[in-house]
């Protein structure tokens, strides 16, 4: 039910669309047993003195210790880095980057989720290139100065089933001063490569699972719906050709792969010991990192960072976390079912193949139903999966709209990659339907979870 014609040049829209798209693939292991590789991995790249980049919380899981004894077995030297801010912000990025000046490192590796991931991404880049990190985001909150060479070796080891940050070349972090986040992207951020171990979700807690689930579902669906490369304006250079190139035939791939193991697994998933599902929603997150690095997200995430950047303080029951906050993936899912029921009309079937999936009823349905029956089946799993269900339900009142708005206009990146363009009045339409989808007591009943195969 794909768009053949998705990425068949449209002279008359536009006579200068890129014909090209650039695969920048991860090089990655995936299986138990993984993270015992870190050492003989690192050793490969050249490296004899690493950071090894985590958080405190899964430093002291028992499946940790893997990585440290391979370093030791291989005769890399590590110097252990645990103050990760979870959800990281400048001065936590800074604060990595100088401990990682200080230690004169050929390596480093990261254990951990997006956080870690991120920092560890940061903290190379700013150790080597000293200096704020707003010089290196996109306008208009930075000045988009490209990273001039490659980085140390990176090893990233993702340890939640989410943010796909081990395959892509982006770190996130918080602006407070513009109540949003954002993203420095460059290729040259990408992780050397990438070990994913299916024992780390063993531990995570359910809630975890969920939020960094739905972030998984939002990267694919997005990736999925994005503007195509074609339509895309062709770049000065091929070296500046952006990350967030627009949907093309291999990230398609992944995604819908991504998008059918996220129908089957991922409600599943939020459950301790169904170890198959834990394991193939990793998997999923990994093919959605990799498509979203080769073909960026769009307007849920633009959205999100402005939720995540206005947030009122709440937290999430289950979420571990020492102070409130708002996971990444609940901002995302949040924002998901009004931008998709906005964005369905420029690619509708794309839309509905991707409901399809998800695991949506298609009988009888058509082109113009796609973005309705795609908003409700997310909100349907978001109910199953415990989520909040609206804007509402974490605090945010009618009078945040145009806060909201001011914050995600800032994210050009990620909006002008969306499908249909989306300019203020597109925004404010879009919060204030997230706002309240339904009335209390009116959502529908959730299905029940998947049952195992
Ligand atoms: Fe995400």
């Amino acid at each position: 039910m794909s768009c053949w014609h998705y990425y068949a040049p449209n002279p008359a829209e536009n006579p200068a669309g890129d014909p090209c798209f650039t695969v920048d693939a991860a090089s990655i292991t995936f299986g138990r047993g993984a993270l015992r590789e870190s050492g003989a991995a690192l050793r490969l790249l050249g490296c004899r003195r690493v950071a090894l980049i985590t958080d405190s919380a899964v430093s002291r899981t028992e499946w940790f210790t893997a990585v440290p004894e391979s370093l030791q077995r291989a005769g890399v030297d590590a110097a252990l880095y645990t103050e990760v801010r979870i959800e990281p912000d400048e001065a936590s990025f800074q604060h990595a980057a100088q401990f990682f000046r200080e230690g004169r490192f050929d390596g480093v590796i990261s254990v951990g989720g997006g956080s870690v991931m991120d920092t560890a991404k940061a903290a190379a880049l700013l150790g080597q290139y000293p200096g704020e990190l707003r010089r290196f985001l996109g306008p208009p909150l930075g000045q988009g100065e490209p990273v001039a060479a490659p980085l140390i070796p990176h090893i990233a080891c993702p340890t939640t089933c989410g943010t796909g940050s081990e395959c892509t070349g982006i770190a996130v972090c918080a602006l407070p001063d513009r109540r949003t986040k954002a993203g420095v992207a460059h290729r040259l951020l990408r992780p050397t490569r990438a070990l994913v171990d299916p024992v780390v979700t063993t531990t995570l807690p359910a809630a975890v699972v969920a939020a960094s689930g739905f972030d998984v579902l939002c990267h694919a669906l997005e990736s999925y719906t994005a503007r195509p490369h074609t339509r895309r304006p062709p770049p000065a250079s091929p070296e500046l050709r952006p990350l967030s190139q627009g949907a093309n035939p291999y990230s398609d791939i992944g995604c819908r792969e991504a998008l059918r193991l996220c129908g089957r697994y991922l409600l599943r998933a939020l459950a301790a010991d169904d170890t198959e599902a834990r394991e193939q929603l990793l998997f999923a997150a990994m093919l959605a990192g990799i498509a979203f690095g080769n073909a960026g997200v769009h307007a849920p995430h633009g959205m999100a960072y402005a939720v995540a950047g206005g947030a009122p303080e709440v937290r999430i029951a289950g979420y571990p976390a020492a102070r409130p906050l708002l996971p990444h993936g609940v901002s995302v899912i949040l924002s998901a079912p009004a931008a998709f029921q906005f964005t369905a009309a420029a690619c509708p079937e794309r839309h509905l193949e991707a409901a399809g999936l998800l695991g949506a009823e298609l009988r009888g349905a058509t082109a113009a139903d796609a973005g309705e029956i795609l908003g409700q089946h997310l909100l349907r799993l978001m109910a199953a999966g415990q989520q909040p269900q609206d804007l509402a339900a974490v605090g945010f009142r009618a009078a945040d709209l145009p806060q909201l708005v001011a914050a995600a206009r800032l994210q050009r990146r990620l909006l002008d990659n969306a499908p249909r363009p989306i300019d203020d009045q597109a925004l404010a339409g879009l919060f204030g339907a997230a706002l309240h989808y339904s009335p209390a007591g009116q959502q529908e009943a959730p299905p029940p979870v998947n049952p195992r195969a």
